[in-house]
């Protein structure tokens, strides 16, 4: 039996704590007849507290807050309009809706009651009818109010959190990118080096000191200088793969110029050359001369583009290579396309992360796409990949003619 009582007083409490709380009104007057009638108007809807004056009428409403306050205006001592000013100049009791009530024949009463911050103005004698729907309409309307404000602090809240869950993700995914960062920078020095260091070891050793007598024999000098290459290619990749990272991570560059597109496709065919000689390399030109950017970023991410066309075409019979620049919306659209080999389609989604690779330790760092999506997003382009496995590569690169952000007034005259 016990736990069903328990539960049932737990359920009359639940609906006790749910039952709609009775409001409570402060009538403030000096006349104890007007105090009666007014009660009988309003007691059967509100717990009804009466002072005879304003001084009671701020003690009562600091301590008890009612939901409404009906004044007189014309009392001994502070009047109506007075306790008005107060109650509206308390930050704790400004909000209770306030009703002023008069027999005073001013015809300028209503405004000045209005003006002091009063929300109504009766006059008497009052209407009981009236009375009772003018109390019930402010207390809704203060209720309402009061809930608007509760569900903006909820919303505010809310708002609140979801920035602070937003900058943890960001926090998250920043982490995230320095882990993959860290790790592909990890592995990729590491080969090299361990390359070295195997052949500081080996140097190492095969100094002896009768060296220093009889000169080596030729087949050890031949050791010496193959490890010699060794090292040297090894400490050669680490050096090329720092100064690719400090290239991602180089700081914004703002320099704006005048940029000869094709200048800059040429200094980068130059730059591949090595790579090229095998390759027909075909270019049409059909976009503008020049455009606002800054110089040489073009170079470094066309080289990039250039080279890894040049890896994808070494294998095939007859390789080709075709750069071509048209004019696209306000800014020039650069093509590379090529016959090599193609990437697959679930790769292709990797391809501008850093140190993603597709190629044998020692032939690809993974870094010069990233750098490409780096820097084309600087110059406020886009970069576009469209390859089928076996046929060929096109790297689609678009560049506004300026930047966005160009500061009109520091734009060179043309
Ligand atoms: N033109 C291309 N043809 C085929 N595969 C390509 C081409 N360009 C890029 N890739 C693929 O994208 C990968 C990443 O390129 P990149 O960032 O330059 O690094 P890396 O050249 O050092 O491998 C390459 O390993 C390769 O798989
Ligand atoms: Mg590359």
């Amino acid at each position: 039996m016990e736990p069903l009582q328990g539960e049932r007083a737990r359920e009359q409490a639940r609906q006790l704590n749910s039952a709609p709380r009775r409001r409570t009104a402060l009538i403030v007057d000096d006349c104890a007849t007007l105090h009666a009638m007014m009660r009988d108007v309003l007691e059967p809807e509100y717990d009804c507290e009466s002072v005879t004056s304003a001084e009671e009428a701020i003690s009562v409403a600091s301590r008890q807050t009612p939901d409404v306050i009906i004044s007189d205006v014309v009392m001994e001592g502070t009047d109506g309009f007075e306790l008005c000013r107060r109650i509206r100049a308390d930050r704790r009791l400004h909000e209770i809706p306030l009703i002023l009530l008069t027999s005073n024949p001013d015809p300028d009463g209503r405004a000045t009651g209005l003006e002091e911050g009063a929300d109504d103005y009766l006059s008497k004698p009052f209407r009981p009818r009236e009375l009772l729907a003018r109390v019930r309409s402010l207390v809704r309307l203060r209720e309402a109010r009061q809930e608007v404000l509760r569900q903006n602090r909820a919303l505010e809240r809310a708002h609140e959190e979801l920035l602070t869950a937003q900058r943890q993700l960001l926090d998250a995914e920043r982490l995230a990118t320095l882990g993959m960062l860290a790790t592909g920078l990890a592995h990729e020095i590491n080969n090299p080096l361990a390359v070295v260091w195997a052949g500081f070891e080996q140097i190492n050793e095969s100094i002896r000191p009768e060296m220093a007598l009889a000169p080596p024999k030729p087949e050890e000098t031949a050791e010496i200088d193959e490890i010699r290459g060794e090292v040297r290619s090894g400490l050669e990749r680490i050096r090329g793969i720092a100064q690719k990272l400090a290239l991602l991570a180089a700081p914004e560059d703002n320099r704006r110029a005048p940029v000869s597109v094709h200048a800059e496709i040429d200094r980068a065919v130059a730059i591949a050359r090595a790579r090229l000689e095998q390759v027909e390399l075909k270019r049409r030109f059909e976009g503008p001369q020049a455009i606002q950017a800054v110089p040489g970023y073009l170079t470094q991410i066309l080289a990039q583009v250039l080279i890894n066309a040049a890896d994808a075409v070494a294998l095939v019979r007859h390789p080709r290579i075709e750069i071509r620049t048209r004019r696209a919306e306000d800014g020039i659209e650069i093509v590379v396309e090529d016959n090599g080999v193609g990437i697959s389609a679930e790769v292709v989604p990797q391809i501008f992360d850093p140190f993603f690779t597709t190629k044998a330790a020692g032939q690809g760092s993974g870094l010069g796409l990233a750098i490409c999506q780096r820097l084309i997003q600087r110059l406020g382009g886009s970069a576009h990949v469209a390859s089928q496995v076996g046929r060929g590569t096109q790297f689609r690169l678009w560049v506004p003619l300026e930047p966005p952000g160009v500061d009109k007034a520091l734009r060179p005259r043309r």
